[in-house]
């Protein structure tokens, strides 16, 4: 089994208990995304000639409002509290893809966890410029890593039955667009690695930022690829995808030969919610195998702007099989 929690060596890390194949306990995935950091320290006039001055204008007139580091705070001390085996952050973890941006957020993931615990893709924020990815991606490389220690898409990180699929469809686009895609070299890589997994039967649990079902977000805001990324998985199968880029919680399923495929967002990390349903939450699977198939439950753990903390939105919910 490949687990390292090297680092932190106080803080529980449950799938380090797991037992022989088959008699595992459950496996307890956290899923958050969208923290979007902004930070203009250090930066020069000249970095705003491009898409930034729009995304910059956005966040002063409108989005400073709805995001606040008081929230992630208080997610991470939640996080902690609930012992989960594993992390998973998708994307837009920085706003503007700034170098302090940057910064920031791989900060906020060594305050999460070791970068065993923590797995990182990045969103459509995180390339807003063409330079972006380039300069800051090296600050959180660890956490983008596979088992195999290369920093590429697709990855796999294995972490006792289950296996973490990182893709990437961080693409920088012209203003007003916030589209991703997956191109067909990593839709290729994606089938072996499905095709793979499901032959030794592990977990598989796809992260992405962008939704890859239409009609979750707008046109402007979609996957290009999305239907070569479900012909995919209905081709070779998921047990679970997982993304973020919405701001607003959503469940929908693939539907394949095999069963469905649930496919699950959450709210933008650091989100106050002015309106409700764009509240922060983050959510717990509960992923435990049997006999032949998978169990995978989800509880969502939504922000209380009153308390500054997190609490229960409902009990556990099932969505496999
Ligand atoms: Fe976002």
């Amino acid at each position: 089994m490949v687990v390292k929690c090297e680092e932190n060596r106080n803080r529980k890390c449950r799938v380090e208990k797991t037992a022989a194949p088959g008699k595992n306990p459950p496996f307890l995935l956290a899923h958050l995304s969208d923290p979007h950091f902004f930070s203009t320290a250090g930066t020069r006039l000249p970095d705003f000639f491009n898409k930034r001055l729009y995304g910059y204008l956005s966040w002063r007139w409108h989005r400073r409002h709805e995001h606040g580091d008081k929230v992630v705070q208080a997610m991470i001390e939640d996080l902690h509290r609930q012992q989960p085996s594993h992390i998973a952050v998708t994307g837009d973890l920085t706003h503007l893809g700034l170098p302090d941006e940057y910064r920031r957020a791989a900060e906020f993931l060594r305050r999460l966890g070791p970068p065993g615990w923590v797995t990182v893709i990045p969103g459509n924020h995180d390339a807003y410029v063409r330079s972006a990815w380039e300069k800051g991606h090296d600050l959180w490389a660890p956490y983008l890593a596979g088992d195999d220690d290369l920093a590429s898409f697709p990855f796999i990180r294995q972490r006792g039955d289950v296996c973490l699929i990182g893709l990437s469809t961080a693409r920088p686009c012209l203003p007003y667009l916030a589209t991703g895609s997956l191109g067909k070299d990593q839709l290729r890589r994606l089938e072996l690695i499905l095709s793979e997994c499901g032959v030794r039967k592990v977990c598989r649990v796809v992260l992405i930022h962008h939704p890859p079902v239409a009609g979750v977000v707008s046109w402007r805001k979609r996957l290009t690829d999305h239907r070569e990324f479900c012909e995919v998985l209905q081709g070779h199968g998921a047990e679970l995808v997982l993304h973020g880029h919405a701001h607003f919680a959503s469940c929908s399923f693939v539907e394949t030969s095999a069963g469905r495929i649930p496919v699950v967002g959450v709210p933008a990390a650091s989100a106050f919610g002015r309106r409700s349903e764009r509240r922060s939450e983050y959510n717990l699977y509960r992923i435990v195998r049997e006999s032949q198939t998978w169990r995978i439950s989800v509880k969502r753990r939504r922000y209380d702007v009153d308390k500054n903390d997190f609490s229960n939105r409902d009990g556990w919910q099932t969505l496999l099989p």
